[in-house]
């Protein structure tokens, strides 16, 4: 005699048939850096997708068609509301008519350095107070390992009245976003998934599966919150070497881009990375704080990410140095100079200044009696303990200066980088943006 499915299947098999016919509704909590590309990459597709964010201004500017993130245009954003794909909501009420929810919330540090999961907490509660049973529940924000399991999970299950993989499903599946990278975007870019049971699994695997060419399955949650924090501990341990790198170099009198080029010729076993003012971000300087807070509960002292934030984060206090050095060598001290900041974003061509080492650059001149300006294309003005307008970029400007720090490396400034170099009296540059020109020795490198 035929068994008659159980309720695992059937719930599983009607998402799954949803999903592959592009019908499941899809929730996006949180329509920040992530949220808003990854709802409109579904809705691009056909899923009907509600984005619910607990700011009104971002869930405003989607119901006009208003982008606010660059990377996704803003006549997308209009013709997809315009179309009913997407739909923007402050009434968390809206996510128990979805089939799946994807949770984009962001993951900062405390002030003593610790995770801050209270997002994760908050939108997470709130998904429980709208939970319909047979929802598929995912995280993508980087968190510790353990996270999915120990605060989602004993949500859900409601102290065992709910099963997962039967009542409702649940996986990780870490965020790979790079602002501003024209390469790789969210299609291109395999999607790494591990579910809470192996429905789970297959059930997130199919719905990234209609947006990414490539998803990688995992055996856990835990093994797909881990390989995020190993991608981005790789990033901050190989800068801090480099970093470290640079202040050798300057110990050496050497340039460290000329002999990091020069090792970047080994066609094997090498893999060039940059020095610069430190790092930034809501990912690099963060994450990895994640996974040393979490060993350090298992009795571990995760040395190498220890030692790579310990150098990243001296990279300010280097960068005045150097400013310092510049400026002796004119006979001319920091206290009372005219300094701008070149650039304030952590890394170039993108809008993002969180955890941006121009900010300390900044507040460390001033501290030592500089006077400092900025200039940045793509940040009229930083609101926050540094709180200053953008200055207009003029070779009067620069001819003022007592020196010009270029913090980062835009593509493009109002003037060509010759230019800047030949009209600043003294330039530092952290980036290498100044390769090939120097005039009369007034650059000093990181
Ligand atoms: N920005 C990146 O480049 C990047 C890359 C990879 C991974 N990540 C990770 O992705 C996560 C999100 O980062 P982000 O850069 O998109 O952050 P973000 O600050 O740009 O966006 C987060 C959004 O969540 C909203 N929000 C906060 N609490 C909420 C709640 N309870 N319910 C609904 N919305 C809520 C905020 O209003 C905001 O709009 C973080 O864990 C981050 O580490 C970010």
């Amino acid at each position: 005699m035929k068994k008659s499915p159980s309720s695992t299947e059937k719930n599983g098999t009607t998402l799954l048939g949803l999903i592959l016919k592009r019908r499941a509704k899809v929730g996006i909590m949180g329509l920040g850096y992530v949220g808003l590309p990854l709802a409109c990459e579904f809705a691009r597709v056909g899923f009907p997708v509600t984005g619910y964010d607990v700011d009104p201004a971002k869930v405003k500017d989607i119901a006009r068609g208003v982008s606010y993130i660059p990377d996704v245009p803003g006549e997308e954003v209009k013709s997809l509301v315009r179309s009913g794909k997407l739909t923007a909501v402050s009434d968390p009420k809206a996510l128990s008519a979805m089939d799946a929810v994807i949770i984009c919330v962001p993951t900062p540090l405390r002030k003593s350095r610790d995770p801050d999961v209270s997002y994760i907490v908050a939108a997470v509660d709130t998904l429980r107070k709208n939970f319909r049973p047979g929802q598929l529940i995912i995280l993508e924000s980087t968190t510790y390992p353990g996270t999915t399991r120990e605060i989602v999970l004993p949500v859900f299950a409601e102290g065992g009245k709910r099963e997962v993989g039967r009542d409702f499903f649940l996986a990780f599946s870490p965020e790979r976003v790079d602002p501003g990278n024209r390469t790789f975007r969210i299609r291109n870019t395999p999607k790494i998934v591990g579910g809470l049971t192996p429905l789970c699994g297959e059930l997130a695997r199919a719905l990234y599966g209609s947006v990414v060419e490539k998803v990688v399955a995992v055996s856990s949650p835990e093994a797909a919150e881990m390989a995020k924090l190993l991608e981005n501990t790789f990033r901050a341990v190989n800068i801090g070497l480099v970093n470290e790198v640079a202040l050798m170099c300057d110990r050496l009198k050497l340039d460290a881009w000329e002999v990091i080029n020069a090792a970047a010729t080994k066609p094997f076993g090498f893999m060039a990375f940059y020095p610069g003012p430190g790092i930034g971000g809501h990912c690099i300087p963060l994450d990895p704080q994640y996974l040393s807070w979490k060993l350090k509960g298992l009795n571990f002292n995760a040395r190498f990410i220890e030692l790579a934030d310990e150098i990243n984060s001296h990279m300010p206090d280097h960068v005045v140095k150097r400013v310092g050095d510049a400026l002796n060598s004119r006979s001319k001290s920091v206290n009372g100079s005219d300094v701008l900041v070149l650039g304030v974003t952590y890394k170039k061509d993108i809008t993002d200044v969180r955890e941006s080492p121009a900010l300390p650059v900044i507040d460390l001149l001033r501290e030592r009696g500089a006077r400092v300006r900025y200039h940045d294309p793509f940040v009229p003005r930083l609101n926050g303990e540094v709180n200053l307008p953008s200055s207009s970029l003029t070779r009067d400007l620069l001819a003022k200066q007592d020196c010009v720090v270029i913090v980062t490396d835009h593509s493009r400034y109002a003037l060509p980088i010759e230019d800047i170099v030949e009209a600043s009296p003294l330039v530092v540059d952290c980036r290498n943006a100044t390769k090939g020109i120097d005039v009369n020795g007034n650059v000093f490198k990181l």
